[in-house]
């Protein structure tokens, strides 16, 4: 992933129990190319053994004894500068408590100390000790100096108790830290729109038809996006996909209500990308009741739906800056890529054949060719899906640069 590809991130892990959780998020960090340093203090150290994050980051973990023997004479100074994010999770009331006021007894204190980069801090802990002022009063002070709270949940507690203290999952941690590294990118400040599933036209309370698309490209397009900045908002047919952390979720069922949500969207944005597999015919008629087998084979009459690219590109204010679209085709691939671009009014479209083994619908990998509407013409091989939407990605912000 390239958003993490060698970035240093340092993780800091205090004693709450919460600090098993914090090892699938380091592992996820490492699995999407980063270098996870994790600093533990003792307590934390007593619920996890430090060779546990060891082996999951490939890494050396540091500790307390660290801070006085081995390589760097200036570890923490090292730690704290040398890093592109700084996560405390889960963070203590009494690690809380030190950063509110300077402290620096232990290595992770004294790192978050020396740090230049902003902290992202993780609360976990006992309701009660959550909701005391004390701790209140010392996460007000972290959120005016800029550090960023993320969390904590509400839920079962560790207590047995049932409250607010339970640290966030490993993955909105993970969505949290891809926004920060990301926020800086070249869609700053843009705002994309990304559809993404299949439509389903209802037939009947029960029946509908509905098409093969999973969403999983629609929703890698959204997470690209995001990595570089953006703002997203995803329109959403019916997937079984949880969406990227920090997007903007509307969920939608028919393309009339697909229509709709990209008609809002997109009065504000820079970028709208087609994904969805959107019903080109509905059923005329939606029955109100179930059609019962007793009545005989029924006759469907289909309309057609509106095209939402078609409608976006006549909008005479409003439309977007950039217009990308999707041709997923069976046969003639380039052809009817070709013809969809300039239909469509798009600025690129993204052809893809969905006869190719390991391409399209439902797998996590997909085979693509890009084509602009200045002609220009990229074969991309076979590559996953966040490979294809960061390619993608990559020529929506060369179209917007030359704008
Ligand atoms: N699209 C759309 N509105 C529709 C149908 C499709 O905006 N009602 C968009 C898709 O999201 C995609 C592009 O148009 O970005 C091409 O979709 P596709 O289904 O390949 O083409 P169609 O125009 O529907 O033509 P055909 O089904 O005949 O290939």
């Amino acid at each position: 992933m390239k958003l993490l590809t060698n970035k240093h991130i340092v993780l800091g892990i205090t004693g709450s129990i919460a600090a098993y959780k914090s090892t699938t998020l380091a592992s996820m960090l490492t699995k999407a190319g980063a270098k996870v340093d994790v600093v533990m203090t003792a307590s934390a150290a007593k619920l996890v053994a430090p060779l546990t994050f060891q082996s999951v980051t490939g890494r050396r973990v540091y500790v307390d004894d660290d801070l006085w023997q081995g390589g760097s004479h200036v570890l923490h100074i090292d730690l704290g500068q040398k890093n592109d994010a700084f996560l405390i999770a889960p963070a203590t009331a009494n690690t809380i408590a030190k950063l509110a006021h300077g402290l620096a007894d232990n290595l992770l204190a004294v790192t978050a100390l020396a740090s230049r980069t902003p902290l992202l801090v993780a609360p976990a802990m006992d309701g009660g000790m959550y909701a005391n002022p004390a701790t209140q009063a010392n996460l007000r002070i972290l959120a005016e100096r800029g550090m960023t709270i993320i969390g904590p949940a509400a839920g079962h507690l560790a207590s047995g108790l049932s409250g607010k203290g339970r640290m966030v999952e490993p993955e909105e941690l993970f969505g949290r830290l891809r926004m920060v590294l990301g926020a800086d990118g070249p869609l700053s400040g843009r705002k994309v729109v990304v559809t993404a599933g299949g439509t389903r036209e209802p037939i009947d309370p029960v029946r509908v038809i509905t098409n093969r698309s999973s969403g999983k490209q629609g929703y890698a397009l959204a997470q690209a996006a995001l990595d570089l900045g953006a703002a997203v908002t995803l329109i959403s047919a019916p997937t079984c996909l949880t969406a990227p952390f920090g997007a903007a979720l509307l969920n939608v069922t028919t393309a009339d209500e697909m229509l709709t949500a990209v008609m809002g969207a997109v009065e504000d944005a820079d970028v709208l990308i087609m994904a969805a597999a959107v019903a080109d015919f509905k059923p005329a008629e939606q029955a109100d009741e179930k059609i019962k087998k007793a009545g005989g084979v029924p006759t469907l009459t289909l309309e057609p739906t509106l095209d939402v690219l078609g409608a976006v590109a006549a909008l005479p204010q409003s439309r977007p800056r950039l217009m990308v679209g999707f041709a997923a085709e069976s046969q003639n691939l380039l052809e009817n890529a070709q013809s969809k671009l300039s239909a469509k009014q798009l600025d690129l479209i993204v052809a893809n054949d969905i006869s190719a083994p390991q391409a399209g619908f439902d797998v996590d990998t997909n085979r693509v060719t890009l084509l602009r509407a200045d002609g220009e013409k990229r074969d991309l091989p076979l590559m996953s899906k966040a490979e294809v939407a960061e390619r993608v990605l990559g020529v929506v912000v060369d179209l917007l640069e030359d704008l």
